[in-house]
């Protein structure tokens, strides 16, 4: 080997082989390695006018020597126990200074433990599917900022510009990049659960095709709403089945995978105290929807709920506005939440340099994000509904979320996610609720103490508590 690659990349799956391609686009010399040897062979001989950047490896030592020193690695295989075993196959090959980066959808529980390990590591969160792989993605790293340093000039050349600045940022410490790229994924369940009611209104309260709701979401994307999630539920509507000339969606299974990076960021909300409601009933509305024959069997039993609606109840401007604000709810709770993690964790997480990193590339871009941006470096802590350009937005929009939630669930149309984004959004308009209630019955049953409205005394206790301390006085607890 005459000269050594810049960057090495172990994992030629889709991922793999777009981002490796990019990083060659981009001018970068890459040494492959793959776990089927003759891979990277063959990828060399695909890469067409790129294949001189891209140096094959026919084992993992082989990679390692391909690659200058101080070598950077990223790898791009399943997350979980695959990425253990290969550090452990890779460290002994390396040296102390050798960077491996995880670029998969990791826990970030596992990157912070993989970063006590030796050597230098990074995880990575690389967003925007093989598109994104191949012609710019948003990447949010984190670990340590020098070791980000090193490969940033690789990995902001890689991905996707908005305005001409890269969509890649040092996150924070340890596990931060692989946190917020798991944030980023809980709120991409939310807009796209958000995005799957509308589409239900449309299809069964309004009886509408898939051709005819097509043109909807098309409108929509010329508008505030105007984002990439948007923009693709329209080409999905509009497609046709090759197969049956059916329209393609009405011959999709109505049940959602998922690889556990929305689940992950609904437990993490509730381990950090974070309120995700809109993201939890997304989560919980994938789970419900794999459950096709139990839904079969409720529908046998109780008869499905008439869903049509009135000809001009929920019209599609009505639901855009809706879709608006409970967009903002979406967006609001993760941040809240990445900005709890912050706290909790003692991590960077800045947050409108977030906003900015998720503008280009990444799967839940939209218009919103630069607005949101802006907003968040006015004031990070502020909730993001509370910021004059959003609260305005809120103050328009909080109707149509009601009519709709309202109308819909009145006809039997479940609307998980907007309605959860309309009782956040009630419960956070909402000065003095109802937990005083919680308060006195936990103090009534474990004198859990309250806090005073008048004087502002804490640790106090109803008239239960005397009784408690006196049995024979039966005046204050009852039974
Ligand atoms: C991205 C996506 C991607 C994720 C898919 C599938 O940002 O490019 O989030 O990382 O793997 O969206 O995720 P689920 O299988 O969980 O839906």
């Amino acid at each position: 080997m005459d000269h050594k690659a810049q960057i090495g990349l172990v994992g030629l799956g889709t991922m793999g082989a777009a981002l490796s391609l990019n990083i060659a686009e981009k001018g970068f010399d890459i040494a492959v390695w793959n776990r089927k040897s003759d891979r990277p062979h063959q990828f060399r001989k695909e890469a067409g006018p790129l294949a001189e950047r891209i140096i094959p490896s026919n084992t993992l030592e082989e990679l390692v020597a391909n690659i200058a020193r101080p070598r950077a690695i990223i790898l791009m295989i399943p997350a979980g126990d695959p990425v253990d075993e290969m550090i452990s196959r890779l460290r002994p090959l390396l040296e102390d200074d050798d960077l491996i980066i995880d670029a998969g959808n990791a826990n970030f529980h596992d990157t912070t433990r993989r970063m006590g390990g030796p050597g230098a590591f990074l995880g990575m969160g690389v967003s925007g599917g093989e598109e994104g792989a191949r012609h710019g993605p948003a990447i949010m790293g984190g670990g340590r900022r020098e070791d980000w340093d090193r490969v940033a000039p690789i990995l902001e050349a890689i991905s996707a510009k908005y305005e001409g600045e890269p969509c890649a940022a040092w996150m924070g410490e340890a596990g931060a990049g692989h946190f917020v790229k798991t944030v980023h994924n809980g709120i991409e369940y939310a807009d796209m659960q958000m995005i799957a009611e509308t589409y239900g209104i449309l299809r069964d309260g309004h009886g509408m095709s898939a051709p005819e709701i097509a043109p909807v979401f098309k409108g929509w994307n010329e508008g505030v709403l105007q984002s990439y999630l948007i923009e693709i539920s329209g080409k999905v509507a509009a497609a046709t089945d090759g197969a049956t000339g059916q329209p393609l969606l009405d011959i999709i299974v109505d049940a959602a995978g998922q690889k556990g990076t929305g689940r992950w960021t609904v437990i993490e909300a509730q381990h950090l105290a974070a309120p995700v409601p809109a993201i939890e009933a997304a989560v919980v509305a994938r789970n419900l929807s794999a459950r096709i024959d139990e839904r079969a069997t409720g529908e046998a039993l109780f008869g499905a709920a008439p869903k049509p609606l009135p000809a001009e109840a929920l019209p599609p401007e009505l639901l855009e506005e809706a879709l608006i604000c409970g967009k903002i709810m979406c967006y609001a709770q993760g941040f809240t939440m990445i900005s709890a993690a912050a706290k909790a964790f003692g991590w960077t997480l800045d947050l409108p340099a977030i906003a900015r990193v998720w503008r280009e590339g990444c799967i839940i871009r939209s218009a919103m994000l630069n607005d949101m941006a802006e907003a968040l470096a006015e004031d990070p802590e502020r909730n993001l509904m509370f910021a004059p350009f959003f609260a305005a937005h809120v103050t328009r929009t909080q109707r149509a979320l009601r009519e709709v939630v309202s109308v819909a669930t009145a006809h039997g149309l479940a609307v998980p996610a907007l309605s959860s984004g309309l009782a956040y959004f009630d419960q956070m308009r909402t000065g003095r609720g109802t937990a005083n209630m919680i308060q006195g019955q936990r103090d009534f049953f474990g004198l859990h103490g309250f806090a005073r409205m008048d004087d502002g005394s804490t640790g106090q206790h109803g008239p239960w508590a005397d009784a408690a301390a006196n049995p024979e006085d039966t005046s204050g607890k009852q039974g």
